[in-house]
């Protein structure tokens, strides 16, 4: 071989080997939160949206009672998540977080014991700071491990990992803490981060949590509700199997929206593979909350296993297209009328990656029809203020 050849092939060496270098760093950085969870966006019910601070043992496990009775287990809805309030101020003197003895007598790890033994998963809720956004409990910041032990200990299948209180050192500093303790705990629990947004978690959750919150808290309206759905489409391309873009907790149920708005909000929810987690008082919910929440066909497309989150693909006035790729070559579609009136909306093929001689059948998922007809280039439905349609389009020539 000759010299120049012999340069060549050596340097051609180091780089493999450089290349093979930051492959393993990006494995790494991947695998920092490898508990295999989250392979589709989580389903359940977490107590802040309805009850905020007023939570205790009794009220957790009639929600779990009422999540197998009603028949919700059964759909998917399996985690039953405690949020803020549920500890004592202080820790014991071995610094272990302590179960708030009025509310929580019999402690975690009973409340856990019964959920399982309903087929259901136990959700809790700390915080990378000194205190919860309450206040009325420690956060985790500096006690990572041993917390993330304790919570294994107790069986708990979810955390909830809130940004209050804290030293002002960046997220991207805290919140890897937590990931690695509970790597180290011994037990898969989903790490849901819950960071509002503000540092772009979207961008750097993935390595460290299975969903991250891209929004400030939701309130029970339709402003809120839809504003939280934009926010969080800006990042669509982040959300995957394993990592999922969380625009906050769902208000169906609890009174403050019309029935098409919630209808809006679940169809966003779903087609945005948002985690599903109901925010309402699951004990005492009327026929058209369960209509809603319950809808399977809905529920599949957030379920469905490509986990394409969806995008804006057209936007006129008051009237929005959001679509996403769904598996066996068919397309979820939201036709949204964002607006006061009555308004006719047109979802075009060529906006949702469909070749505009394609003829497609429709499967309406609110009505629970296939249409009559097969459509081909377009679909227009007319739509009532603040409503949608979810169209699943199915390619058949
Ligand atoms: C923050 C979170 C909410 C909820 C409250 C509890 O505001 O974003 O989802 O957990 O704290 O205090």
């Amino acid at each position: 071989m000759g010299k120049r050849r012999c340069v060549v092939a050596a340097l051609a060496a180091i780089m493999l080997m450089m290349e093979l270098a930051a492959l393993t760093v990006a494995e790494n950085r991947r695998s920092m939160l490898s508990n295999g969870l989250g392979m589709t966006p989580p389903m359940g019910w977490n107590s802040w949206n309805h009850f905020g601070c007023n939570i205790d043992e009794k009220m957790i496990r009639e929600t779990a009672d009422a999540l197998v009775s009603t028949g919700l287990s059964k759909l998917g809805y399996e985690y039953v998540n405690i949020d803020d309030c549920w500890a004592e101020i202080s820790r014991d003197d071995k610094g272990n977080l302590v179960p708030k003895k009025s509310t929580f007598p019999s402690g975690i790890k009973a409340l856990a014991d019964y959920v399982h033994k309903k087929g259901l998963k136990l959700g809790i809720y700390s915080d990378a700071g000194y205190f919860t956004c309450s206040r009325r409990m420690p956060g985790s910041l500096g006690y990572e491990e041993q917390d993330a032990k304790t919570f294994a200990s107790w069986g708990i299948d979810y955390l909830k990992y809130d940004n209050c209180n804290n030293d002002g050192s960046k997220p991207t500093q805290r919140y890897p803490v937590m990931t690695r303790a509970l790597m180290k705990a011994g037990r898969p629990i989903f790490f849901s981060l819950c960071e509002w947004g503000d540092m772009h978690p979207a961008e750097w959750g993935a390595p460290l949590g299975n969903s991250w919150r891209t929004t400030n808290d939701i309130s029970d309206n339709w402003e809120s509700m839809i504003s939280r759905a934009d926010q969080n489409e800006i990042y669509a391309e982040y959300a995957r199997p394993g990592g999922w873009n969380d625009p906050d907790m769902l208000e169906v149920g609890n009174g403050g929206m019309t029935k098409d708005e919630y209808i809006v909000h679940f169809s966003l929810w779903a087609i945005s593979k948002a985690p599903l987690l109901l925010g309402c008082d699951i004990r005492n919910m009327t026929r058209e909350t369960m209509d809603i929440i319950t809808n399977k066909e809905v529920i599949a497309v957030n379920q469905d296993p490509y986990g394409f989150q969806a995008k804006k693909v057209r936007m006129e006035g008051d009237q929005e297209i959001w679509s996403a790729p769904l598996s066996g070559y068919k397309i979820a579609v939201v036709l949204l009328n964002r607006g006061p009136v009555r308004y006719s909306t047109t979802a075009r093929w060529d906006d949702i990656g469909l070749d505009p001689k394609t003829v497609v059948q429709a499967r309406d998922l609110w009505e629970h029809k296939t249409l009559k007809t097969t459509f081909v280039g377009n679909l227009t439905a007319t739509l009532r203020p603040h409503s949608c349609k979810l169209y699943v389009l199915k390619p058949i020539a």
